[in-house]
């Protein structure tokens, strides 16, 4: 029944005295604390040890304390043990929050007017209409369909796309690798969201960011091998996308000498897009340790076959 947390000493010390208050029946560790590994039925962790499986061979649930999952090596954990991604209320907001203020500043312009502020432009441009811009999100899941929640009431021209179809009012919804490149091509703002897997990873290449038409706008918050970043940089230079809000980079911290730190049209964050709260994020995993207890659907649970 014992839950260790391998991480950082301070957001260990936050969830312990979550799971004091919260879950006393649940015994915390941390990796220093004398733990005795086949007691172990529950681990978080954001890097997993190469050796997870054999270290801990009684274990029932993993937890990601990210949303994402891409950092495990799911074909080496044992079909018993599952793997849960965090998704909890905090870590959502955060997200909307970080797009819906990406998607506001390119749609009202504020980079092409910071660009003219610095020449000593005073030069107004056109005002694009809401209802005229077309913002499209790549992944609708829980951050993805949260963030569709938030940029519903401005009255942009929404779509969609998953891997499997779905109705959601007030967005055209677009299912499935085929059904991309149209989604793409009525796409003023694209948003992306998606999980990075097999299928996902180097997704947006040379030829997909050319299906967007010229001058569209790009908002990556999910992982940066999602864009093969040469060829972004190539449709930057050639305006043909014309400003990028990027949050990830295919390495990180990113390398001294890359060129997205100087690119003039990318605005970088350093994966801050949404943060952990690590207790919000013991809540969650003491909510789904309930959850196994009683047999009941586990949330975020990761399905395998998918990657996510
Ligand atoms: P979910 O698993 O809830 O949602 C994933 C969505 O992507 C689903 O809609 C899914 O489709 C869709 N999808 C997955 N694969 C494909 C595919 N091959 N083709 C089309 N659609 C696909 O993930 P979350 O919303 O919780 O998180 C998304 C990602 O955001 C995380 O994996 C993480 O990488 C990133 N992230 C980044 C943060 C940051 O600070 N930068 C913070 C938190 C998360 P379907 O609905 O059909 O299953
Ligand atoms: C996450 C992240 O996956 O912070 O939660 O990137």
């Amino acid at each position: 029944m014992s839950f260790l947390f391998l991480g950082p000493e301070d957001r260990a010390a936050t969830m312990r005295a979550v799971f004091a208050r919260e879950a006393p029946d649940v015994p915390f560790f941390e990796a220093d604390d004398g733990v005795v590994p086949a007691d172990i039925r529950y681990l978080a962790t954001w890097t997993p040890p190469a050796d997870l499986a054999a270290t801990y061979p009684d274990l029932a649930l993993i937890f990601s304390t990210g949303a994402g999952v891409d950092q495990f090596d799911l074909a080496a954990l044992p079909p018993a043990m599952r793997l849960v991604r965090l998704v909890e209320p905090a870590l959502t907001g955060g997200m909307v929050d970080y797009v819906l203020g990406a998607v506001l500043s390119l749609h009202r312009d504020f980079f092409a007017y910071q660009r003219a502020q610095r020449d000593e432009v005073w030069q107004p441009g056109p005002m694009v209409a809401a209802a005229d811009r077309r913002v499209s999100i790549l992944g609708i899941g829980a951050l993805g369909g949260a963030v569709i929640d938030a940029l519903r009431p401005f009255g942009f021209q929404l779509a969609a796309w998953s891997r499997s179809p779905r109705d959601l009012a007030g967005v055209t919804h677009f299912a499935g690798e085929r059904a991309l490149d149209d989604m793409l091509a009525r796409t003023d703002i694209l948003v992306c969201l998606l999980p990075l897997t097999a299928e996902t990873d180097g997704l947006l290449d040379a030829r997909r960011l050319r299906a967007m038409p010229r001058g569209a706008m790009l908002v990556n918050a999910a992982r940066g091998r999602h864009v093969v970043e040469a060829d972004l940089i190539a449709a930057l230079d050639e305006g043909h996308v014309s400003q990028a809000i990027l949050d990830v980079a295919a390495i990180e911290p990113l390398p001294p000498g890359h060129p997205y730190w100087r690119h003039p049209n990318i605005l970088l964050t350093p994966h801050i897009a949404s943060v952990t709260d690590h207790a919000a994020a013991a809540r969650a995993m003491i909510a789904n340790i309930r959850r196994h207890g009683s047999d009941e659907p586990l949330v975020g649970l990761v399905e395998r076959s998918a990657g996510y």
